[in-house]
């Protein structure tokens, strides 16, 4: 294991120059030695060069650092050097466009962070935040390099603070390959989004030894941190695959959504599906009975560019979908109350991941297309004592403040104070529309007419007939979009078919919106 990183001096353009900087370049490669390579790959792990040269354009990666050693001299480490010291870094190109990347080496320490291998992630996020350019981190590690100490978790905290520094600069990008535990989870923690892999990694605080021991379960590391429970369960993370390859690609796929840096705008991507396509099957896909559910994702499929629905974080809050698409070549990020699961109430888990979206998309001048089918927030002690009030105030308060062309669609209800926050003209949506059928109200006609008229019904001679008929007045009188046309607080009711050329029309219009938010230090989000 042991490499020589010092050996003897030569003249520089002396032929044994050449063959010292090819000796050190063939050795670099070596990385941990084939047992360790051998036994990454049987656990169906590529190693980190090979996911570098997978993830970027072929040929194009440049690496940096390749000869960086660790500095410690203690446990018989000062004979243990390897040349990269665990993690590969560099440059090169997804799409033709530029990206830095660290790829951490399993077969090394187990991919631990030294000081050392703290300096070389380092310098790649110095130099993307320079450059503006995305940073893609590929995690497969051990945590803090146990026989380095507090260096290592120091190497941390520079790492933590760097990734707050470029949050909302340049998108920053996860791949979690194999393990991630201890307070290296924070680091993905604190970029824009998480990949996983199934079976193969897992992001946890503590491990299942330190869990046994404080509360006595018994928990292995996929159940306490694996990619199903940070994609179904906790939120943490934005996407699970089934191996490296595919996670690989998703972060190619991905970054064809985004800018570069946030002061750029997000690629054109062309596309053959006509701008101008009217699609009938809208006109029919929600239910004439408005408490029947329909899937809110075939909508959007329909509208958007044909295959370009990237769904982000598909199994967490399923009542809220979020993710990229495109609408004439143009990214858009989509949120949408989901009827197809708890109605499409918005609780604590939807509004924070619609929350954390459309702030990511504000910040890369990415515009949010908004579908609207929402009866209210979700009822219940549960929600209220896990503080809705604080945490639904998140999504209000994303929705405020950003200044990215905004567009709202009504495909059926949008009642209460949930009206209010998806995206409604009252917290400046550039464009409001709704479909025929769609429901404005303060809430549905049958709980507004029995409490309206609570007791003109309790004293009829037939109070369940008299109910039905007020609940019917109420139902013509405002369950239409028509009295929030009225006033101007939709733009126009749009037939269904025609919603695609609308939203079309409407991004290219307001592709040249510029809107300033007050001078302050920055806003305080109800975290
Ligand atoms: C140094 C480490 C290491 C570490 C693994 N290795 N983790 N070396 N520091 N943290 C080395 C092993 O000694 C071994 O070296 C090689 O990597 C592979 O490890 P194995 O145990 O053989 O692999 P495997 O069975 O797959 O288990 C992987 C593992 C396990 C689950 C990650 O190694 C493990 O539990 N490691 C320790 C995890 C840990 O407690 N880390 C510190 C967390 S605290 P050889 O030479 O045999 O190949 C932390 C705080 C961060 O990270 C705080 C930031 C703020």
């Amino acid at each position: 294991m042991t490499i020589d990183a010092t050996p003897e001096r030569s003249s520089a353009s002396t032929p044994s120059a050449l063959d010292r900087l090819r000796d050190m370049r063939d050795r670099s490669l070596e990385a941990g030695g084939r047992t360790r390579i051998d036994a990454q790959h049987s656990k169906g792990k590529m190693t980190a060069r090979e996911r570098v040269d997978f993830l970027l354009d072929e040929g194009s990666f440049v690496e940096l650092d390749r000869y960086v050693t660790h500095r410690c001299t203690k446990f018989g480490m000062e004979d243990q050097k390897i040349l990269g010291d665990g993690v590969v870094t560099g440059h090169g190109r997804i799409d033709g466009r530029p990206v830095y990347v660290f790829s951490q080496d399993f077969t090394v320490f187990g991919g631990s962070l030294s000081e050392t291998q703290s300096e070389k992630i380092c310098k790649v996020m110095d130099l993307a935040m320079k450059v503006g350019v995305p940073l893609i981190g590929l995690n497969d590690s051990g945590g803090a390099r146990i026989q380095e100490g507090v260096s290592s978790l120091g190497g941390y905290a520079e790492i933590f603070w760097r990734n707050t520094r470029a949050s909302g600069v340049i998108p920053q990008l996860s791949g979690i390959l194999g393990p991630c535990a201890g307070g290296a989870v924070y680091s993905p923690a604190l970029t824009d989004f998480v990949a996983m892999v199934e079976g193969n990694s897992y992001m946890h605080i503590t491990g299942p030894d330190v869990v046994k021991t404080v509360t006595h379960e018994e928990v292995t590391s996929e159940d306490l941190g694996g990619a199903a429970v940070h994609n179904q369960k906790s939120g943490a993370a934005h996407f699970a695959t089934p191996d490296d390859k595919s996670c690989l690609l998703l972060l190619r796929k991905l970054l064809s959504y985004l800018p570069l840096n946030n002061a750029e705008e997000p690629p054109l991507v062309p596309t053959d599906d006509p701008v101008d396509r009217e699609d009938e099957a809208l006109d029919t896909i929600v239910p004439s009975d408005a408490q029947k559910p329909y899937d809110m994702r075939q909508v959007i499929e329909r509208i958007v560019d044909l295959d370009s629905w990237l769904e982000v974080q598909e199994g967490w809050a399923q009542n809220m979908l979020i993710g990229f698409a495109r609408l004439g070549g143009r990214p858009v990020g989509i949120v949408a109350n989901q009827p197809a699961v708890l109605a499409g109430c918005l609780d604590i888990d939807a509004s924070e991941k619609a929350a954390r979206f459309i702030r990511f998309c504000d910040a890369f001048n990415i515009p949010i297309v908004t579908f609207e089918d929402v009866p209210g927030f979700l009822p219940g002690t549960a929600q209220e004592h896990e503080g809705i009030i604080r945490r639904g105030a998140k999504l209000l308060f994303a929705y405020c403040e950003a200044t990215v062309p905004l567009l709202t669609v009504i495909t059926r209800k949008a009642y209460g104070g949930a009206y209010c926050v998806m995206a409604s003209k009252h917290v400046r949506a550039d464009v409001n529309i709704a479909w025929p059928d769609s429901m404005i109200a303060v809430m549905g006609a049958a709980g507004a007419a029995k409490i309206i008229h609570r007791r003109e019904i309790q004293g009829a001679d037939d109070p369940a007939a008299l109910e039905k008929q007020r609940a019917d007045e109420y139902d013509e009188t405002f369950n239409n979009p028509y009295r929030a046309a009225a006033r101007g607080f939709v733009d126009d009711v749009v037939e269904a078919r025609r919603t695609r050329p609308y939203l079309i029309r409407a991004l290219e219009l307001l592709a040249t919106k510029r809107e300033e938010r007050p001078v302050r230090k920055h806003g305080n989000i109800p975290l």
